[in-house]
């Protein structure tokens, strides 16, 4: 089974155009053989859209607290989201480490949400790929301290979503060869943090300037098992790319 995130991010502006969007990825998602899609829209909007979950549709929030409840002002319960029949969570997003979440923080929100028994989809990547491969180093840190003492058993409900910043908002996505490469390298690395057999349970996600154009050649050379979609994700074409992934025997 693949996995297609849809993130949303902080659009679009009015729950109006939100339904629309919603319902165009809900239509393609009851016709799916091999997919499952999780669209994790602003939280505001989110409960909107529980009702119509299945087994190859579900939301998602794209990120969460490490704490259930308490003196927290803003932040998003995982017991909470588990309440409103929200079950999925993307953590570690580029865009939340740039407003200053460290690989520590990060640790705690991937515990305490596979604790509560969500998804999470853990984001990774380099800000910049350097020559003398120092953004492997980077890669390898992001990994080791948010997966430090996970439980096992909570494997079945961790994804890693490999977006290398640079790539993400751009024109272009990093080339399916170098996917591949870090695919390898993701896995290996998993490998040493549990076993080489668990870590290969564990998908892989590539992110960063999919589009319908590009997606099925991102999945079938990059060797990931989904992808982390974020504009194309708001458009029309978002139903192309599904397509374009399920039809990939
Ligand atoms: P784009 O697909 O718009 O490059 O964004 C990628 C991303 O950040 C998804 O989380």
């Amino acid at each position: 089974m693949r996995t297609i995130i849809a993130n949303w991010k902080m659009n679009p502006e009015t729950l109006q155009e939100a339904k629309q969007i919603w319902s165009g990825t809900k239509r393609v998602s009851a016709q799916l053989k091999r997919t499952q899609i999780i669209v994790c829209p602003p939280a505001l909007f989110a409960p909107n859209f529980t009702k119509g979950q299945h087994k190859k549709l579900q939301v998602g929030l794209q990120d969460i607290f490490h704490e259930t409840k308490g003196s927290y002002t803003g932040q998003l319960s995982p017991t909470m989201a588990r309440d409103m029949d929200i079950n999925a969570t993307i953590v570690g997003h580029s865009e939340r480490r740039k407003l200053g979440e460290t690989n520590e923080l990060i640790h705690k929100k991937v515990m305490t949400a596979l604790n509560q028994g969500m998804t999470v989809v853990l984001c990774i990547g380099e800000t910049y790929r350097d020559n003398d491969g120092a953004y492997l180093n980077v890669i390898r840190e992001q990994l080791m301290i948010a997966l430090a003492n996970i439980q096992r058993s909570s494997l079945s409900k961790l994804q890693v979503a490999y977006e290398p910043v640079w790539a993400i908002g751009a024109t272009e996505p990093m080339t399916a060869t170098d996917i591949h490469g870090m695919t390898i390298f993701i896995k290996k690395t998993l490998g040493e943090l549990f076993s080489k057999d668990l870590a290969r349970t564990i998908p892989i996600l590539y992110g960063g300037s999919v589009f319908a154009d590009n997606a099925r050649e991102i999945v079938e050379k990059g060797g990931v098992q989904g992808l982390l979609v974020g504009r194309e994700s708001l458009t029309i074409s978002f139903i192309d790319l599904i397509k374009a992934v399920d039809a990939i025997k």
